[in-house]
């Protein structure tokens, strides 16, 4: 059995359109770029290609492995040095696309190694998604070509399913043998995301942070908080960042709102993820239908 005709091409479209959104990425992030105009480039050029954005664009920098949004008229730019990881979801009708890249902004090519590592782990996984293979085995690959190049794998982090409107839901695909025996079958939809570090290969959430997800209705009072309500309908459940918000109410009444929001347990914050070791951390992403010919629909 296979997936519906209708249901592969709304997932192939929105892979698509957010291959072709990272490859304008690459062009934009360099050295003095501003990062939050990068990741609005980004965004805006995915709603021109006809795809809605299933999640924030997060340009996680060095040693934050993931979740990291620049505020609201941030004047952060790229630098000599940095290791940007690049991850952005596009959805079509609900079924998404999920992959991210990393970029190397060293003069000296510093991050060759590490950036490496992450893909070869990504690419000999993705060749295994067929149904039968088991998360152990998918896993014990991973980790097999992350320490080949001297490197660890960030162990809390994984790969996951991707479901109608909903970013994470089972199986979590480990990015290190973990002896589970459960098997993969056929259509599901996975995003396969090894992480390497030089590390201790283990990440922490930070105690603040800009990327939300909505939890639960509730009602509320303040009238920023309703008219926050309003705007985060029009995302369908999936999560959002705070300077999507300020572009649209302004900053000041999108914080307060926010705080309202998180406060009755509307919404939940995502965090940075940050290496505990402050190791640097890579990241390579696509998204695959589970096949015995498997179906990468992130790869252009
Ligand atoms: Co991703």
């Amino acid at each position: 059995m296979a997936l519906d005709k209708s249901i592969l091409a709304e997932y192939k479209q929105a892979g698509t359109i957010l291959s072709q959104a990272l490859a304008h990425a690459k062009t934009l992030i360099k050295v003095d770029a501003n990062i939050l105009e990068v990741c609005q480039a980004v965004e805006k050029k995915i709603h021109d290609l006809g795809g809605s954005i299933a999640f924030p664009a997060q340009p996680s920098i060095d040693h934050i492995a993931a979740h990291w949004c620049p505020d609201p008229g941030s004047q952060e730019v790229f630098e000599e040095g940095m290791l940007v990881k690049f991850d952005v979801g596009v959805h079509i009708n609900g079924r998404i696309a999920d992959s991210a890249f990393s970029v190397d902004l060293s003069d000296d090519g510093r991050h060759q190694a590490l950036i490496r590592a992450s893909k070869n782990a990504r690419d000999e996984a993705l060749k295994m998604m067929k149904p039968g293979v088991t998360l152990a085995e998918i896993g014990r690959v991973i980790q097999d070509e992350i320490t080949a190049e001297g490197f660890s794998p960030v162990r809390n982090l994984s790969g996951h399913g991707l479901g109608e409107y909903d970013v994470h839901v089972a199986p979590s695909i480990p990015n290190f043998d973990t002896g589970d025996k459960t098997e993969l079958e056929e259509d599901m939809v996975l995003a396969v995301e090894p992480f390497a570090t030089p590390g201790k290969g283990k990440i922490f959430e930070q105690d603040q942070g800009n990327i939300y997800g909505y939890k639960q209705f509730k009602p509320v009072r303040s009238p920023y908080a309703r008219e926050a309500l309003k705007i985060i309908e029009e995302y369908n459940g999936l999560p959002f960042t705070l300077h999507w918000l300020a572009a649209r109410m302004g900053t000041g009444q999108a914080k307060l709102a926010l705080r309202e929001l998180v406060q009755k347990d509307v919404l939940e914050v995502y965090p940075p993820l940050q290496e505990v070791s402050s190791g640097i951390v890579s990241q390579s992403e696509h998204s695959v239908i589970v096949a015995d010919k498997p179906i990468v629909y992130t790869r252009e």
